[in-house]
């Protein structure tokens, strides 16, 4: 790749996932589903669900004021603002608008990219080349979802798969090599409506007739997803290494989207790498769309799986066939992380419009709040 600076490096990185957990055994009590259907299909155990105070803006500056306090760095020197998210709290103004303001940053470019699932790896390529093409130097990347407000907790389908959460990195340029040396981003249109949200946006714009159809949710084709994901995540992740002029042997780990065990195990065996190599973290979490890159990123250095020098691979696929993997040289030293731990969500202010408050809780899981056992809701056969 031609770069104008020596090296664009992951200089910092973070995670936040809400406090409230949803298990397994809370499903069950909610649609038609067991704990052994989901853990041997999907590998889920729990996952994290945003609270009544939280959105996906709050959570990903939580994500953000860490990576950058990991990165050594002031929020003002953060140059460019990319926050990976199909769940914005808005479609006006961007997430990215609400994060810059709650990091009390002045100075940047800030913007929402709609990659899906593959969102930070995106946003990740759209920062590295403006930071190695001399645009910015320090660029702050998100994936940040709150799932659980489109997801369908009547589908057994979906609402078993999905969770809460926000990952971040803020990449610099740097005069040393590294960082990432193969990318690869790629859309394939045979996926465009395997999963999608009906309603909400100019199609079908919101009204009584599209809720009453529940077109705000979530509906995928499950199997047919399944197949297209190994196979994009196994060939966005070779064309990257290719550009990186790397083999399978030289890569120390692959950090995969968290969208089910399973399709991480056809991938392992479709390229022929071993699981030892790959790191899993979906058994916590669920499949938390863009921030489950970053999320495992975090958790992956948090757990000594990440040293400098490494050579790593991220790769993720999403709903519209959006699938990308960075090769890349990790320069960082892991123990920065730990200038981030005073970092909490207290630590985090989201300014509010001059309107109604509402509550974004999905009335759903009120029960879990309450903790009263709800009645089983009907549930259809699976996926649509
Ligand atoms: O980030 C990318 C986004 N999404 C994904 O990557 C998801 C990709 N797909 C998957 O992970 C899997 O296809 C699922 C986990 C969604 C489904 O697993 P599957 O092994 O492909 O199951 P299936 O859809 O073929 O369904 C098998 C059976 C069906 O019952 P019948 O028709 O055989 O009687 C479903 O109705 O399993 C049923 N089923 C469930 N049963 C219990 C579907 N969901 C559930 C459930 N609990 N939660």
């Amino acid at each position: 790749m031609a770069n104008f600076v020596a090296g664009v490096h992951v200089a910092g990185w973070g995670a936040y996932a809400p406090s409230q957990v949803l298990t397994n055994a809370d499903l069950e009590r909610m649609v038609d589903t067991s704990d052994e259907w989901i853990v041997t299909r999907t590998g889920i155990r729990e996952r994290r669900i945003a609270g009544p105070g939280e959105t996906t803006a709050s959570m990903a500056t939580v994500a953000a004021l860490r990576a950058i306090a990991v990165a050594g760095l002031d929020s003002n020197d953060i140059d460019l603002i990319i926050v990976g998210t199909l769940t914005p709290d808005y479609l006006l103004p961007s997430a990215a608008t609400l994060v810059k303001q709650a990091i009390g940053n002045t100075r940047a470019a800030a913007m929402d990219l709609a990659a899906a699932c593959s969102g930070f790896v995106y946003g990740y390529g759209v920062a590295h080349a403006y930071v190695s093409s001399g645009m910015a130097r320090h660029a702050l990347v998100v994936g940040s979802e709150t799932m659980s407000r489109c997801t369908d907790f009547t589908d057994r389908g979906t609402c078993v798969l999905f969770g809460d959460g926000a990952g971040a990195a803020v990449l610099s340029a740097s005069d040393e090599p590294g960082g990432a040396v193969g990318i690869e981003l790629t859309t394939d249109t045979a996926a465009t409506y395997s999963i999608w949200i009906p309603g909400g946006g100019g199609a079908r714009p919101a009204s009584t007739a599209m809720l009453a159809s529940r077109e705000q949710y979530m509906r995928m084709r499950g199997g047919e997803t399944f197949k297209l994901a190994v196979r994009k995540l196994g060939s966005t992740a070779m064309a990257a290494l290719a550009k990186a002029g790397w083999s399978l042997d030289d890569v120390d780990l692959v950090v995969p989207h968290q969208a089910n065990s399973r399709i991480v195990d056809a991938l392992a065996k479709s390229i022929g790498f071993p699981m030892d190599r790959i790191f899993v973290n979906i058994d916590r979490y669920g499949n938390t769309s863009a921030a489950s890159v970053p999320i495992a990123l975090t958790e992956a250095v948090a757990a000594g799986r990440i040293k400098q020098g490494d050579r790593i691979v991220l790769v993720a696929f999403g709903a519209g066939g959006t699938s990308g993997a960075i090769a890349l040289q990790w320069t960082a030293d892991p123990a920065n992380q730990k200038r981030a731990e005073s970092i909490d969500a207290d630590s985090v202010k989201i300014a509010t419009p001059d309107i109604e408050p509402a509550n974004p809780f999905p009335p759903a899981l009120e029960w879990l709040l309450s903790g009263t056992a709800p009645a089983r809701a009907t549930t259809d056969s699976g996926t649509e």
